[in-house]
């Protein structure tokens, strides 16, 4: 993976993924459970944020999570022996050198990570070469484009596109949410469908308003700070006032709208 992860792997963004998946469970993973028996490759676990829920909802299924990330399969698996799940096993494995034989598993599961990557055609080819035929595929993905709030705020708006610009810079795409269709099409997937996914959140849903607005997605935002101020995309008193305006919209008065999207397709069966 490319050293320039754009998020980091400090505890700080542990954390928040770990409040992402938590806030963001019914939203991504209502409509994902794998028959028991079934093995499922978990591609770029991370800290294991999904891994629990997944693990949780399909108690029957095994599951190998993988992450190139040496010290985030630490956390994983620590994460999952707390939560107390016998059904997974970790890791450590790139993408782009999987260790597994063609065709070893049942189901793919892929989540906020093809953004990271510069090649994200090639690493669904190869996620899909894992595949039996008529196996799935699940991926899901946001997209920063797919913002806006009220208050609306161009210091705001300037704040997230820094993210956007260091993603690019690192070789990433934060806009991929919307190129999953062509992307899992053009890696030879079939019968692919994608769902949009909308976080709305205004302050009838407190949850969502700390668990989203504040915990998800401006800790996101606001933990680019350092490296947008260094590459010199932004100056620091824009970028704070940026980050304001973002924790403004938690108010009693705000409204914030983001879009994820989840796309499964199949393995081709042979002819
Ligand atoms: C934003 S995190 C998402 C983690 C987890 N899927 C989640 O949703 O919480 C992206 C993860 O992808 C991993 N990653 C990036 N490139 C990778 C590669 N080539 N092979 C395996 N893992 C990779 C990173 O190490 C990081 O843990």
């Amino acid at each position: 993976m490319s050293a320039t992860y754009v998020h980091g792997y400090h505890r700080r963004e542990n954390e928040r993924l770990q409040d992402q998946a938590g806030t963001l469970v019914d939203l991504l993973h209502s409509d994902t459970s794998y028959p028991a028996g079934s093995v499922i490759l978990e591609a770029g676990c991370g800290v294991g944020a999904q891994t629990v829920t997944l693990a949780q909802r399909s108690p029957g299924a095994r599951f190998m999570s993988v992450d190139a990330s040496a010290d985030s399969v630490a956390e994983a698996k620590r994460t999952a022996e707390a939560a107390g799940l016998t059904n997974v096993l970790f890791q450590q494995a790139d993408i782009f050198d999987l260790p597994f034989a063609p065709e070893t598993f049942d189901h793919v599961f892929v989540c906020f990570v093809l953004e990271h990557l510069s090649r994200p055609v090639d690493a669904l080819a190869i996620l899909n070469r894992q595949l039996r035929p008529g196996g799935t595929m699940t991926v899901i993905e946001g997209d920063h484009g797919s913002t806006y709030f009220h208050p609306d705020s161009s210091a705001a708006h300037r704040a997230i596109q820094c993210l956007v610009e260091l993603q690019r810079q690192g070789g990433g795409n934060a806009l991929i949410g919307r190129q999953l269709y062509p992307l899992m099409v053009e890696a030879d997937l079939e019968a692919v469908h994608v769902s949009p996914r909308m976080v709305y959140v205004d302050s009838s849903r407190p949850d969502l308003v700390d668990g989203f607005i504040r915990k998800t997605f401006t800790a996101m935002i606001e933990g680019a700070r350092e490296s947008a101020i260094a590459a010199g995309i932004i100056g620091p008193d824009a970028f704070d006032a940026g980050v304001r305006d973002l924790y403004r919209t938690a108010e009693a008065d705000g409204v914030f709208c983001y879009t994820f999207f989840k796309g499964v397709g199949e393995k081709r069966r042979r002819a």
